[in-house]
């Protein structure tokens, strides 16, 4: 589809329908990921996202996958505070008992300080682990390493091939994959997850499946978080995959995290409300986006 008008009767001899047609956006395509830019001058450094994310996303082939369901929750909160809400994990242990049989929130940071000695020892034992797990996947040809692209930046964005907890295959209630089909070429279960944050989205890429949301705006109250669960072209439901194994963890999760949304955004509307510090051992994500969006509104004359 090119965007022209096609069809346009009865409006008289003078009127030039090349005029007419859709608005020409900025895209562009990054390993079946289409980012969309609405300004006029595009950042020029989306090419580092392009030249980080091409070669880890090749083998999920995404441009072919199949989208097996979508869900659009409305949060009732400013967008901001969903994306500060996705940036920690600080929150997670009391709050998705579903995502941490897969999801390890010590990963996104801790104060040694607060730990036992055991517990303590145990964490250093996990980040030794991890460290060897990365070196391992690097040597075997998938790019691991923690890419991050987050201050002093336009096109805001980090990547790590992230190990999953429990059975170690996919984001399900109880870490086994949902689906029998692999995701495009892979050929492996264990290559734990491969996620990406953008400046208003996070997507997981699994052996089995992927699962990307974004936030849109609607208002200064309200954001729009659609997520989309994508599974290898070919995998059919009910054969290949269980459509509720597959979307229980991120349903329940996305849910959990609009009643968050919400009640944050409705404690700063309180005449009493004051900032609290963030945690600079496990929100310091945090503070680099709001540091970022400042950044962008100072750059664009805010
Ligand atoms: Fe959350």
């Amino acid at each position: 589809m090119s965007g022209e008008l096609s069809y346009a009767p009865h409006m008289g001899k003078d009127f030039d329908k090349s005029c007419k047609n859709l608005k020409a956006v900025n895209f562009k395509s990054i390993g079946g990921l289409i980012y969309v830019c609405l300004s006029d001058n595009p950042p020029e450094d989306i090419e580092d996202l392009e030249k980080v994310m091409h070669e880890r996303l090749a083998p999920y082939d995404v441009r072919n996958a199949k989208v097996a369901h979508q869900v659009d929750v409305i949060e009732k909160g400013n967008w901001k505070l969903t994306i500060e809400n996705n940036r920690e994990c600080y929150h997670c242990s009391a709050n998705h008992p579903e995502l941490c049989v897969s999801f390890i929130d010590l990963d996104f940071g801790y104060d040694p300080e607060s730990l036992s000695p055991e517990d303590r020892e145990e964490a250093e034992a996990h980040f030794a682990m991890y460290q060897e797990r990365t070196k391992n996947w690097e040597a075997e040809g998938f790019p691991s390493a923690t890419v991050e692209r987050t201050k002093n930046v336009v096109t805001n964005f980090r990547s790590q091939r992230l190990i999953i907890s429990g059975a170690g295959e996919s984001q399900t209630e109880d870490a086994t994959a949902a689906s029998s089909k692999l995701m495009g070429h892979m050929t492996r279960k264990d290559l734990g997850d491969m996620h990406l944050w953008g400046h208003n989205s996070w997507s997981h890429f699994m052996g089995d499946h992927a699962v990307t949301s974004f936030a849109i705006p609607l208002s200064a109250d309200t954001t729009l978080v659609r997520t989309k669960w994508l599974v290898h072209k070919d995998a059919v439901e009910g054969v290949d995959y269980d459509l509720d194994k597959l979307t229980h963890v991120w349903i329940e999760t996305t849910e959990q995290d609009a009643k968050l949304v919400a009640r944050s955004h409705a404690g700063i509307l309180d005449s009493a409300y004051e900032p609290g510090p963030y945690s600079r051992f496990t929100e310091g994500a945090l503070n680099d986006f709001a540091t970022w969006y400042v950044d962008r509104m100072r750059a664009n004359g805010y």
